[in-house]
C-alpha cells in the first residue's frame, strides 16, 4: 500500500506508479485525500489498470479492489442482476456478503429497482436494510446502467462509521459507474 501525498515530485500518477512503486498495481491509500481528488487518483489508477480489459468480472474485482482498499471500507463489491428478481454477489473485498437479494429489497435491491443511487448514512433508519455484516453502519449504492437501459449490477459500499458517503460519493460513483457500464455489461 502506498500513500500518493508521500511522493509528491511527480507530476502524473502512471509516473508515481511506475517510478516510484515500479508497478502500476500498487494499492494507493487515498483516505488522507479530499473526496474528489481521491476518486480522480483511483480512477486515474483504474484507467491506467484496465484500459484494454473487456471482461465484466475482472473490471469489477478490480473497481471494488481500488475503492476498497483506497478508502478502507468495510465491504466493497457487486451485485449483479440475475434476471428480473434477484441480485446475486459478485466480484467483492470484505467480509462474507449475501449470496442474493431479491430486487426491490434492502438497499441494493431498491437502488435497482428504482433505478437510482442510494445514499444511506444510518442503515438503522432503512427500513429492510439487509445487515451481512453487523459493524455496517452507513452505505451508498450505485445501480449499473448498460448502454440498452437495463440495471445490470448494482456496486455497494458499506462502512463502518456513520454517514461516511454524501453527494462527492454518489457523483463520483455514478461518473466512474457510467464510464465502465458497456464493458461491465459486455456491450463495451
Ligand atoms: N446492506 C445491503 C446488503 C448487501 S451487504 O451490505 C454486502 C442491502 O441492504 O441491500
Amino acid at each position: 500500500m502506498v500513500t500518493i501525498a508521500q511522493s509528491p515530485r511527480c507530476a502524473s500518477l502512471r509516473e508515481f506508479l511506475v517510478q516510484d512503486c515500479e508497478m502500476a498495481e500498487s494499492l494507493i491509500d487515498v483516505r488522507h485525500l479530499p473526496k474528489r481528488e481521491a476518486y480522480r487518483v483511483l480512477s486515474e489508477q483504474l484507467e491506467s489498470v484496465c484500459a484494454d480489459e473487456r471482461d465484466p468480472v475482472a473490471l469489477m474485482a478490480t473497481i471494488a479492489c481500488l475503492l476498497h482498499h483506497g478508502f478502507g471500507h468495510l465491504w466493497t463489491g457487486f451485485y449483479r442482476a440475475d434476471g428480473d428478481r434477484r441480485l446475486v454477489v459478485g466480484p467483492y473485498q470484505g467480509s462474507l456478503g449475501c449470496m442474493d437479494i431479491a430486487i426491490g429489497r434492502g438497499v441494493c435491491g431498491t437502488a435497482a429497482a428504482e433505478r437510482r443511487t442510494m445514499v444511506v448514512p444510518d442503515v438503522r433508519e432503512f427500513p429492510g436494510h439487509i445487515a451481512c455484516d453487523a459493524r455496517s453502519l452507513s452505505e451508498i449504492v450505485v445501480p449499473v446502467i448498460a448502454p440498452n437501459g437495463r440495471v445490470i449490477a448494482v456496486l455497494d459500499i458499506d462502512s463502518e462509521a456513520l454517514a461516511t458517503f454524501d453527494d462527492d460519493d454518489a457523483r463520483a460513483l455514478e461518473s466512474m459507474m457510467s464510464r465502465y457500464a458497456p464493458r461491465l455489461a459486455g456491450m463495451g
